[in-house]
């Protein structure tokens, strides 16, 4: 008995510490969640905000998982909004390869 008191609280905190991460990599790469009109804006929104420090990147140049990083690293940078970071995002793996 003593053991499985022992044991709960690493049970719990190898719960606690994966979930997080098994959510977030089952749901990044997952696309086309907004509409075209939003799609639209995130191509505004990629066209002005994403070329004040550098060359505008191709769409295509990277993958929709590459996205998901540079977009992290990214949308801080050009201040974004949550929405702006998905629209960005969406328009990104919209476009044909
Ligand atoms: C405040 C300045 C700034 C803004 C705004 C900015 N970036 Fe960047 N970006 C950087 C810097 C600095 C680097 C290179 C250093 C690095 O990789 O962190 C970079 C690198 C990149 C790269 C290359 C990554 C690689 O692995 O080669 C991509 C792609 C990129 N940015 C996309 C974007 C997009 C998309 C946006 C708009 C959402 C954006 N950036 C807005 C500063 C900025």
């Amino acid at each position: 008995m003593k053991r499985l008191f022992v044991a709960a609280p690493f049970v719990l905190i190898l719960l606690a510490s994966c979930t997080p991460k098994a959510t977030s990599v089952a749901e990044a790469p997952r696309s086309a969640t907004s509409t075209a009109e939003q799609i639209a804006q995130g191509k505004t929104i990629f066209e002005t905000a994403c070329n004040r420090c550098h060359k505008l990147y191709e769409p295509t140049q990277f993958t929709s998982v590459q996205w998901v990083g540079i977009m992290n690293a990214m949308a801080p940078k050009a201040k974004l909004t949550d929405e702006q970071h998905q629209w960005v995002y969406d328009y990104l793996v919209s476009v044909k390869k």
